[in-house]
């Protein structure tokens, strides 16, 4: 069935700028059109996936959903609500602000790097679910020098202290010998770092840099937030590495 909504709830939807009373505002002054021709009522129906809406002449171009990539800092927690700690919600900006925002996917609160929000749940289950195994990459900084064998035993499926085996993974080593980048196709609780203990290492830093084909954008500050772009939103899905 297509979508219905009141116009002046999608117009203060689409356009950050302008509030509820603002909307009403410009209706009464006959600045509203839908269709081409003026608006009577702020409550009036429009279907937005075909209606022409225009304010003041500027086309109200309509997304259905919004795609936030966020540089977490360390000491803000994954979820919507906390009651100790700020949430990734919290960073997010008044204009990129809409109802039923979510993270999807999960980073711990001493984790940095990339966290995706939006209130597209289906685009976030695709992501999330194991059997799609869209990548997930790291950067990651060890207490101790990695060893040249940990990239067989990555690719091996690490088994962990519980006896979990891994999905196979990547590990790759970076030119410091405390450091290196790893690939996970699944999401598992504190799994890098578990996945270092399992052999004898531990983590002192953790970043995630990237989620399927999208890398983190190096520009943005710890705490920023950019809205991801169109031609973007499919690299999330990118099995490639
Ligand atoms: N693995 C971890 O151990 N922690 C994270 O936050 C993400 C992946």
């Amino acid at each position: 069935m297509p979508e219905v909504q009141r116009l002046d709830k999608f117009i203060s939807s689409q356009r950050s700028d302008l509030s509820r009373s603002m909307v009403k505002e410009l209706v009464r002054k006959g600045k509203v059109t839908v269709n081409n021709t003026a608006a009577k009522s702020p409550d009036m129906k429009v279907f937005p996936d075909t209606d022409i809406v225009e304010v003041e002449g500027a086309l109200v171009s309509y997304k259905k959903h919004i795609y936030i990539m966020l540089n977490k800092p360390q000491g803000v927690v994954c979820s919507t609500r906390d009651g100790l700690s700020p949430t990734v919600l919290s960073l997010i900006p008044e204009n990129l602000r809409r109802k039923g925002l979510f993270p999807a996917g999960r980073l711990d609160k001493d984790t940095e790097g990339f966290v995706l929000i939006t209130d597209d749940g289906a685009l976030a289950h695709k992501i999330l679910s194991p059997k799609n195994h869209v990548p997930k990459t790291y950067f990651v900084r060890l207490a101790k020098e990695w060893n040249t064998s940990y990239k067989e035993q990555f690719s091996n499926g690490i088994i962990l202290s519980d006896g979990t085996k891994c999905l196979p993974a990547q590990f790759s080593p970076l030119s410091a010998p405390n450091e290196c980048e790893v690939v996970l196709h699944e999401g598992m609780f504190h799994q890098v770092k578990r996945m270092f203990e399992a052999l004898g290492n531990k983590v002192v830093y953790l970043k995630r840099i990237k989620i399927g084909n999208l890398f983190l954008d190096e520009n943005l500050p710890l705490g920023g937030c950019v809205e991801i772009i169109d031609k973007n939103i499919n690299k999330l899905f990118s099995n490639l590495v």
